[in-house]
C-alpha cells in the first residue's frame, strides 16, 4: 500500500533509531550550549527520530529552594531551540514535568537500585562540594541520575547524545535497563532497551574572561546578543598574556580569541590569524574585530528564526509536543506496569 509522503520520511528516521535528550532550563542558552549540544541535536534530526525536552524536575534537584525562574527558564530554553533550528514538525519537544510517567517510572525504578550505585556517580559528591551553599544532601539529588534513567528508558532510546559530563549517567541507566530486564519480563521478552552514548564532539569554548563559557561564571555570549553587545563582549575578552605591547607576537593557541576563531572562522580567517598573532603584523582589536564577524554570522540567522516565534507559539508547540510524548510514555509504562505485574497489559 501506498504510503503518503510524511510517514514515509519518518519511517526511515524510526528505521535509523531513535534519540532522547534532555537540557535544564538554565535561561537564554550561550554558544557554549551551541556548539556543546544543541548544534549537534539540529543535527540529528535528518538521521533520527528526535525526542528533546526541557529537564524541569532536573532543575528542582539543585534549584528547589527558589524555583521562582524555571518556568520562564523553560520557555526561553524552548525558544532558542527552535531558534537554533529544532523543528516541531521533526521533533518531539516537550517538558519533563508534564509528563507525569517520569516520575512513576522514577519511583519503580528507586524500589530495584542499590543506594551504592547512586553514590558512586561522580557528579554527585563533586556537585556536592562545588554548590555547597545548596545543601545538596537530599533525597532527589541523590536520585537525579535515576530520574535521568527514567527519561532516557521510557522512550525506549537507541541513543543518547550527550557531553562526557554525562557519560556516567547514561552507563547507569544501562545498568538500570539490565536490572529491570532481568526482574521483569513481558511474555518471556526483555521490556527496556540498553541505550548508547552518542558523544557530542565538543570543543570546550571560552567565555570573555578565557575560563569556559558558563552562565556561572557570568562570562557569556548569549545566542540573543544583538550585534553591538557580541562586539563590547569581544573587545572585553582576554587575549594571549604574552601580548602585553601591540609590537610583542602572540600565540592563538594560548589566547581564548584564537579558540574562537579556531570554532567560527572559516580556514583562510584563521590563518590570517596565526600569521598575523604570530608576527605582531595584526593588533589584537583587529583580531577581536574578525572574532565578532564570525560571531554575528553565526547569530544572524538564529536570531533572525527567533523573531518569528511568539510566547504563545513556543507553548503551543510544546504542548502540542508533550502530548506526543505523553502517548509514547504510556505505551511504555503499560508493559512496565504489566511486566511488574501491577496490572495485566490489556
Ligand atoms: N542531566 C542532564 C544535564 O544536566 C540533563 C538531562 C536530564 C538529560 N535527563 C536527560 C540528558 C536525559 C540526556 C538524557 O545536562
Ligand atoms: Fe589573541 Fe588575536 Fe591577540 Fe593573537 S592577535 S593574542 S589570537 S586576540
Amino acid at each position: 500500500m501506498a504510503q503518503p509522503e510524511n510517514e514515509k520520511t519518518e519511517n526511515t528516521a524510526a528505521a535509523k533509531g531513535r534519540v532522547l535528550s534532555g537540557m535544564r532550563p538554565t535561561g537564554r542558552l550561550h554558544l557554549g550550549n551551541y556548539v556543546g549540544a544543541l548544534q549537534n541535536w539540529v543535527g540529528l534530526q535528518n538521521q533520527y527520530e528526535c525526542f528533546f525536552f526541557v529537564a524541569d524536575w532536573h532543575a528542582l534537584t539543585t534549584d528547589y529552594a527558589d524555583p521562582s525562574a524555571v518556568k520562564t527558564n523553560s520557555i526561553e530554553v524552548a525558544t532558542d531551540w527552535l531558534a537554533a533550528g529544532l523543528d516541531p514538525e521533526r521533533s518531539v519537544l516537550f517538558v519533563q514535568s508534564h509528563v507525569p510517567q517520569h516520575a512513576e517510572l522514577h519511583l519503580l525504578f528507586s524500589m530495584i537500585t542499590p543506594l551504592g550505585w547512586l553514590e558512586r556517580v561522580p557528579s554527585y559528591k563533586e556537585q556536592q562540594v562545588q554548590l555547597a551553599e545548596k545543601s545538596l544532601g537530599t533525597y532527589g539529588f541523590l536520585g537525579y541520575p535515576l530520574l535521568q534513567a527514567a527519561d532516557i528508558l521510557m522512550y525506549l532510546a537507541d541513543f543518547v547524545p550527550v557531553g562526557q559530563d554525562q557519560v556516567a549517567h547514561v552507563e547507569l541507566t544501562r545498568e538500570v535497563a539490565r536490572r529491570f530486564n532481568q526482574f521483569y519480563k513481558l511474555d518471556g521478552r526483555e521490556v527496556l532497551p540498553e541505550p548508547q552514548v552518542l558523544l557530542t564532539p565538543s570543543p570546550q569554548l571560552p567565555g570573555t574572561d578565557g575560563r569556559k563559557m558558563s552562565k556561572s561564571y557570568g562570562n557569556t555570549i548569549l545566542l540573543t546578543d544583538p550585534e553591538p553587545e557580541v562586539r563590547q563582549k569581544l573587545k572585553t575578552m582576554v587575549t594571549d598574556p604574552a601580548r602585553i605591547r601591540r609590537t610583542d607576537p602572540g600565540d592563538p593557541d594560548k589566547c581564548p580569541v584564537g579558540d574562537l576563531h579556531k570554532v567560527f572562522s572559516t580556514p583562510e580567517t584563521l590563518a590570517n590569524v596565526y600569521e598575523g598573532c604570530r608576527t605582531a603584523g595584526i593588533g589584537c582589536i583587529q583580531c577581536k574585530g574578525w572574532a565578532a564577524d564570525a560571531l554575528v554570522q553565526v547569530l544572524a540567522p538564529i536570531q533572525e528564526r527567533r523573531s518569528r516565534f511568539s510566547d504563545a507559539q513556543v507553548k503551543e508547540i510544546l504542548e502540542d509536543g508533550t502530548n506526543r510524548a505523553r502517548t509514547r510514555a504510556e505505551q511504555t509504562m503499560v508493559e512496565v506496569r504489566a511486566a511488574m505485574h501491577l496490572t495485566s497489559k490489556d
